[in-house]
């Protein structure tokens, strides 16, 4: 297996980054900084972003609650789940955990499915965070019965997901797996995160 990319620790803020560069560098990070805020600004920019991107019949049904005070985060924190595959591992530790949150939500009298414009946004948000010298993580597995009362979220709102956000605090690398081999991302003995990704020539298809 040959690495392809690292993610490192440290921000990346004010240092530009190829398009290819920025996708290998924008990995799930699920260990932060907890002692390194993400500004409001960064929050609202990576909203700007996200409301310019495509939407099924231009309908733009997603909605996002920003949560960035430290109290909010640390409420929001047990409702959500970290890595299935590190069945060891409880999550991100005090100290490590993420320092801003979106929750992103569809607004069901707009549209009844949003699914695909949800994950065009995820992906967007993901890549601007990472462009802005910050890490994030979609987190679907969310209590959202007791996030919808936490956060007072009306029934006209579906809850899809929280996007954790923070300054990485993890060392990531993605692994070219071929055929056959195990897609369950893993820690090393030196902590390194590994993220096993299959060829390009392997997702290529050609039927005739
Ligand atoms: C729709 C969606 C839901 C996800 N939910 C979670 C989650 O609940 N908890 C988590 O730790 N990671 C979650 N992830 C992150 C994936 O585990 C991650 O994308 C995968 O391991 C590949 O790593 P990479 O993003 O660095 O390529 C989710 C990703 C997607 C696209």
């Amino acid at each position: 297996m040959g690495r392809s990319g690292a993610f490192c620790r440290g921000g990346m803020a004010g240092k530009e980054l190829k398009f290819r560069d920025l996708v290998i560098r924008c990995r799930s990070c699920r260990r932060f900084d907890g002692g390194a805020p993400v500004d409001k600004e960064a929050v609202g920019n990576l909203v700007a972003i996200a409301s310019c991107l495509p939407s099924v019949r231009n309908l733009q049904p997603l909605r996002y609650i920003a949560l960035t005070e430290r109290a909010e985060c640390e409420a929001i924190f047990p409702l959500l789940g970290w890595a299935g595959y590190l069945e060891e591992w409880p999550g991100p530790q005090e100290g490590e955990r993420p320092t801003a949150y979106l929750v992103m939500l569809n607004d069901t009298s707009i549209a009844a499915d949003s699914s695909c414009d949800s994950g065009i946004a995820a992906g967007a948000i993901l890549l601007g965070a990472t462009a802005a010298g910050y890490g994030g993580c979609i987190v679907g597995s969310v209590q959202k019965d007791s996030l919808r009362q936490q956060l007072c979220i009306p029934a006209q709102y579906q809850i899809l997901m929280v996007i954790a956000l923070g300054q990485p605090a993890e060392t990531i690398v993605i692994d070219k797996i071929g055929e056959g081999e195990s897609i369950r991302y893993y820690r090393d003995h030196n902590d390194i995160h590994h993220v096993p990704k299959r060829e390009a020539a392997d997702v290529l298809l050609r039927f005739h």
